[in-house]
């Protein structure tokens, strides 16, 4: 008989009707019930076992993670806690998992820390949580697709092997096919990239965005979602060595449009998962609640994984410049009483994630886009604006772009972008300030040349989005396979 997922069963009415299931047992009681899990939902599905109409040696190996089938006829559920069951007539061992070695495992119905969980990352997928993070993750990517499918923007593909750094940070992973134990060399002693394999020096994306600004300059809007890399030696809750991004890029949008883009998006993309995974955000709910209750009272968050979301969809977003946040910032409690790490003294400070929750949790209550930060700190590429911002007393100010990053609760940086700079000259000046060598930009150059247009975008770590909406506490945890130093 063909099988029919679980989900489906469970959302339905009993139907009397002869239906077949496959999954993974999960628990084996009173040797009649038997709870199976076929990963469609959270939930699993009850199966009635009548002992005497079944071999023993047979329902022996029903033993946790075993795989089995089973048909029988789907009726209304004599107990609590399910509106169906099934009344097994046929049962079929697809694999056995013998006790013994499940018990070695994580598989064992029991609490397992997440650092467990990581350490068997091939069996994680079986246990409630990361099924349930996994299925937020897919309805989260599927959310991205539709938006700006609907919206008429171009999916982009932007190449993974490039041979030039997006954010000119230097933090990029090299590709080569040369012997790492016997390059050949020049002349002068350094390593020939010409003889390797793309005849230059290359290395993985760190981002899509350069190549998504050339399909902007003809499509009008673009997106790209893709895998990106950084070799950056950050061991925190927040950054992975491989992640996905998520980048629009628009012509014509200024950096208004862009905040206006973002906004939209980001609201439309948890709304989606509010409405379409409640089962597993409420068990999510649950294992965050009982997750903080671990933590010392101080350390916990007032705020559950649906408010959290809600905090998202119910606040309009608060817009202000860096300037203004520096502003608040130096006269903030914390700083005066130095609880920040780093302290905010004066203007031209990078923002670190406690300033970004101080402004989000403490100050706004509301999700915050902070813009036009010090040129001295964002990427070659973002918008010299014309004036220098207006200073507050005290504090001296500097050039600054038209960069844009949106802060979320518990996160801080969830997405940056910026109005792009579209005039040749003061692109070329960027370029020379921050030492990129203009050959391997050459080509992003050139769309300055043939009608440029003002255009915006920015990018969204798709896992950090996937952090937020799971309430889970380590970015790690979010993605099948984490890839971060030393790991
Ligand atoms: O702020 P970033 O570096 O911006 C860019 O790469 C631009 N090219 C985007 C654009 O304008 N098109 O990275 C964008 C986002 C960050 O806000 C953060 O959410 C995420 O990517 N991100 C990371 N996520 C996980 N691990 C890391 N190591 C990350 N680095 C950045
Ligand atoms: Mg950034």
């Amino acid at each position: 008989m063909k099988r029919i997922k679980i989900k489906e069963l469970l959302e339905g009415s009993a139907t009397e009707k002869e239906v077949t299931v496959k999954g993974w047992v999960k628990a084996f009681r009173s040797k009649r019930f038997i709870a199976l899990n076929d990963g469609s939902t959270i939930n699993n599905m009850q199966i009635v076992i009548d002992f005497e109409k079944f071999d023993e040696a047979l329902l022996n190996n029903v033993t946790v993670a075993a795989a089995i089938s089973v048909t029988g006829k789907l009726v209304e559920s004599q107990g609590t806690g399910q509106n169906v069951e099934i009344q097994a007539t046929a049962l079929e061992i697809l694999g056995e998992a013998h006790p013994d070695e499940v018990s070695k495992t994580i598989l064992q119905p029991k609490r397992h820390t997440l650092e467990k969980l990581r350490e068997q990352a091939h069996l994680r997928f079986r246990t409630n949580t990361f099924s349930a993070v996994f299925r937020v993750r897919h309805a989260l990517a599927y959310a991205i697709h539709k938006y700006f499918n609907d919206k008429g923007f171009v999916y982009l593909h932007t190449p993974i092997v490039t041979g030039s750094d997006a954010e000119g940070a230097g933090e990029m992973f090299k590709v080569s096919t040369l012997d790492p134990k016997n390059p050949p060399k020049t002349e002068e002693g350094n390593i020939d990239y010409s003889q390797d394999f793309f005849g230059k020096e290359t290395n993985l994306t760190v981002s899509g965005q350069l190549e998504a600004e050339l399909g902007a300059l003809a499509l009008s809007e673009v997106y790209t979602f893709g895998p990106t890399f950084r070799a950056e030696n950050s061991n925190t809750t927040r950054h992975l060595a491989e992640f996905w991004m998520i980048e629009p890029e628009v012509a014509f949008n200024d950096l208004n449009d862009n905040m206006d883009l973002a906004e939209d998006f980001l609201k439309y993309c948890i709304t989606n998962v509010l409405e379409n995974c409640a089962d597993d955000l409420a068990f999510l709910e649950t294992r965050l609640q009982d997750e903080e209750k671990s933590k010392p009272q101080d350390q916990r968050s007032e705020m559950g994984l649906i408010d959290k979301l809600k905090f998202i969809t119910d606040n309009e977003f608060v817009r202000l410049t860096y300037t203004e946040a520096i502003d608040i910032l130096r006269n903030s409690k914390p700083n005066k009483k130095k609880k920040f790490e780093y302290l905010i003294e004066s203007w031209g400070a990078d923002l670190q994630s406690e300033h970004e929750r101080f402004l989000v949790e403490k100050k706004f209550k509301k999700p915050v886009i902070l813009t036009n930060y010090p040129a001295d700190i964002k990427a070659f590429y973002m918008r010299q604006d014309d004036e220098l911002p207006e200073a507050k007393p005290g504090m001296e100010v500097g050039p600054t772009v038209s960069a844009m990053d949106v802060l979320f609760p518990g996160i801080g940086e969830i997405a940056g972008g910026s109005q792009r700079e579209e005039r040749y000259e003061n692109l070329v000046k960027g370029i020379k300030k921050f030492g990129i060598e203009e050959e391997t930009v050459w080509w992003y150059l050139e769309t300055r040349k043939f009608g440029t247009v003002p255009h915006s975008g920015f990018g969204l770590g798709f896992e950090r989005l996937v952090l937020f909406c799971t309430g889970m506490g380590n970015i790690r945890d979010v993605i099948p396979f984490p890839r971060t130093p030393n790991n």
